[in-house]
């Protein structure tokens, strides 16, 4: 976002009160002329500067709340020489039709739904894409992407969320523990020794796949062994997901003795030990393609199918039962459900967490 020659540009994506009056705090009196300023770092070290600020906000006046805040930076910035509101409802960012375009090319090729309850997620997201690409406007990158597959590869990487981190949920790992792997050795008891195989399906930066390859390490007797494929859509947490290392803001929420175990202290973080990496296999999987993985004993998909309709959820449920043993465990997150959805999984209460599983066969 530019502002007029000469003046400074904020590039401000504003969601709640809170978030307005502390930016304009820090606009009053940090913001430098000619600069490019971003909210971090007003936060950081605000300098001196005088207040010839447009201020370019993404809030709509038809949601009660942003329309609130734009009431009162109305006020507050009434009598505030070199302020001036650009409102966003006269002049959106994506109007409605591009909105309705780039919605039904991302739901076409991922699965992932926009509505306009979470439109300003999307504008703020491709907002931040088109900073980064100096010549393209909303419509030229449309074009972009709907004939470049790689740069599409690109811009469904940037509108993923990938909030994760190690243990997520324990109570999923509890009953991989005392339910799931009990239940598949005696499944498998004719077969002594075999390989478990395992998905963590959407596996963001790798916490959750290293989480059940440390897990399964500690409780898997031998002879009997564990492979996991872990896949992504995202090629930049894929990257960081094989790096295996992890900052230490990170690694709260694995125990020490974990730790200590399975991870080597380096810079400003850990790096996952190679005797744990090497159990997993980290791939590109856009979950709208069947992934041509069979047999599998344990799916992990856990908050990915939350960001899809009804329509999309079940086709990629449906397509885990294809990629499943005949008997096998499928886990989603903890605020996700199959219930209502048109699939053969049977739900499974156990001591620890609710699950689903797959029973066919003899
Ligand atoms: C919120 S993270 C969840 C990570 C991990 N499973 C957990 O629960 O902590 C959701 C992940 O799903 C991935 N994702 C979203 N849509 C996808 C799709 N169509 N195919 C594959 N992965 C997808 C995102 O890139 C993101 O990394």
């Amino acid at each position: 976002m530019t502002g007029a020659k000469g003046e400074a540009s904020l590039c401000l994506s504003l969601r709640s009160f809170a978030a307005v009056t502390r930016c304009l705090k820090a606009a009053r009196s940090s913001v430098p002329r000619n600069s490019r300023c971003r909210r971090e770092k007003h936060r950081r070290g605000p300098r001196r500067a005088p207040c010839n600020v447009p201020l370019e906000f993404s809030l709509r006046e038809n949601s009660p709340a942003e329309g609130k805040a734009l009431l009162c930076l109305r006020q507050l910035t009434g009598g505030l020489p070199g302020f001036s509101i650009k409102n966003m409802v006269d002049e959106p960012f994506l109007n409605d039709a591009d909105f309705e375009q780039y919605r039904a090319l991302i739901y076409k090729e991922s699965g992932i739904t926009f509505t306009p309850t979470n439109r300003s997620i999307l504008e703020s997201r491709l907002r931040e894409r088109l900073r980064n690409r100096e010549k393209s406007s909303i419509k030229t990158y449309f074009d972009t992407i709907s004939r470049d597959r790689e740069e599409l590869k690109n811009f469904l990487d940037s509108i993923t969320t990938n909030l994760t981190r190690f243990f997520r949920n324990q109570a999923h790992f509890d009953a991989l523990e005392h339910f799931v792997v009990p239940e598949l050795l005696k499944i498998k008891r004719g077969s002594p020794g075999a390989t478990l195989k395992i998905w963590s399906a959407g596996c963001s930066t790798g916490e959750e796949p290293y989480t059940i390859a440390m897990l399964m390490k500690e409780i898997l007797p031998p002879p009997w062994k564990f492979e996991i494929v872990a896949s992504d859509i995202s090629l930049k947490c894929l990257m960081s997901a094989k790096e295996g290392f992890y900052s230490d803001n990170r690694i709260t929420g694995i125990p020490d003795l974990y730790l200590k175990k399975y991870f080597d202290r380096v810079e400003g973080g850990y790096k996952v030990h190679e005797n744990i990496m090497s159990t997993i296999r980290f791939d590109y999987h856009n979950l709208k393609n069947d992934s041509g993985l069979r047999n599998l004993d344990i799916v992990f998909c856990r908050n990915v199918i939350i960001y899809f309709d009804e329509a999309a959820q079940t086709a990629v449920i449906n397509r885990f039962w294809d990629s499943m043993a005949a008997k096998s465990f499928l886990f989603i997150g903890h605020s996700e459900s199959l219930f209502g959805m048109n699939t053969q999984f049977e739900f499974v209460k156990t001591e620890w967490a609710t699950l689903y599983r797959k029973f066919t066969g003899v």
